[in-house]
């Protein structure tokens, strides 16, 4: 088990410049030990993570979530599977949508919400950017998890037409949101891994863990060294960064992380994991300040009684608010 060294959580905006971003630490080469990152602004702009199923998928979802939240971005996640658990009201996360039990649950519409929350942050940054305007610096990361069973339960319930809007914002985002720093952390999830959009694996960072082999991530990557055999722990896998040299591809041990939220189970508590994750948790998750709003979308504004209420064609169209702080 390789658990991510402290840091310093970020306390002001002020810390990010047009410098490149810190790169965002995803474990270590199982060959050397050296820490291997996510560079958001070298050629792979957003993180693509492709899991089976117990092959450490939450886990890593939670590690970069984590470490982008510490290190002051804004995240907006759409949560297909309770990956997020515990972080709801951590600092940073600016809006967490699940999906909710389909039209009945007011609560369904919530991650459809997350994909307009976030379309909405890079809009507004590209069409400053396109004006010469000041466009901030700090980054924001939409975060899909459990893509694939999220784009089946909108398929199930809204028309086709519909859907296809919902994975044009999206693939807006992934193409151009990387020039205005807005980056997408993907997990297509193990049960749904050939319904991901096809162009998802081209110009992205990519993780694949667990028992994969080459063909399943065919659709992912051009890369075609991918030699993970069967049998693969939890945690383990390849890292392929897309480059000008046709891309680099390493073994990779991903980082068990604390977050908010996460609990040990047996074997963690034996190992020494428990004290570190209460130093990572005391020194970084505990103080690591907001320095975004909470936001949500506007039902009442638009004149609805609440977003469940509202067509898809209503719901992308609801102004963008604020949550007062309490
Ligand atoms: N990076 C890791 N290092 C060590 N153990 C891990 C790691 N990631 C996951 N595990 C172990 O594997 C179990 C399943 O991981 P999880 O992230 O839930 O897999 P998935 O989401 O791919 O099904 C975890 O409960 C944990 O015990
Ligand atoms: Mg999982």
């Amino acid at each position: 088990m390789v658990l991510p060294p402290l840091h310093m959580p970020i306390r002001s905006c002020d810390h990010f410049t047009s410098a490149p971003l810190d790169p965002i630490p995803l474990g270590v080469d199982t060959a050397t030990d050296d820490t291997l990152h996510w560079d958001p602004s070298g050629p792979g702009d957003h993180l693509l993570i492709v899991n089976t199923t117990g092959g450490g998928g939450t886990a890593a979802a939670r590690n970069v979530v984590e470490q982008c939240r510490t290190r002051g971005w804004q995240v907006i996640a759409a949560d297909g599977k309770y990956d997020l658990y515990g972080l709801d009201s951590a600092a940073n996360i600016s809006f967490l949508g699940r999906p909710g039990d389909g039209f009945a649950d007011p609560a369904w519409a919530q991650c459809m919400a997350a994909v307009v929350i976030a379309h909405r942050l890079f809009t507004a940054r590209s069409a400053a950017a396109r004006r010469g305007e000041r466009v901030p610096n700090s980054p924001v990361l939409l975060v899909l998890t459990e893509f694939g069973g999220m784009v089946q339960q909108w398929h199930n319930q809204l028309p086709n037409h519909d859907v296809r809007e919902l994975l044009d914002l999206i693939d807006e985002v992934r193409r151009g949101g990387g020039a205005v720093r807005c980056h997408v952390l993907m997990l297509p999830g193990s049960g749904h891994r050939w319904q991901a959009p096809r162009g998802w694996g081209r110009l992205c960072t990519q993780m694949f863990l667990g028992d994969l082999c080459a063909r399943d991530a065919v659709p992912y990557t051009d890369t075609p060294v991918l030699k993970m055999g069967r049998g693969q722990r939890a945690g383990r896998g390849a890292l392929v960064v897309p480059g000008e040299d046709g891309g680099r591809i390493r073994a990779i041990r991903g980082f068990y992380t604390y977050a908010p939220g996460s609990k040990l189970d047996g074997d963690g508590r034996t190992t020494g994991v428990a004290e570190q994750w209460e130093a990572f948790k005391a020194a970084v998750s505990d103080t690591t300040p907001a320095l975004h709003p909470r936001l949500r979308l506007d039902p009442i504004a638009a004149g609805f009684p609440d977003i469940a209420a509202c067509l898809w064609s209503e719901l992308r169209r609801l102004p963008l608010a604020t949550v007062p702080v309490s």
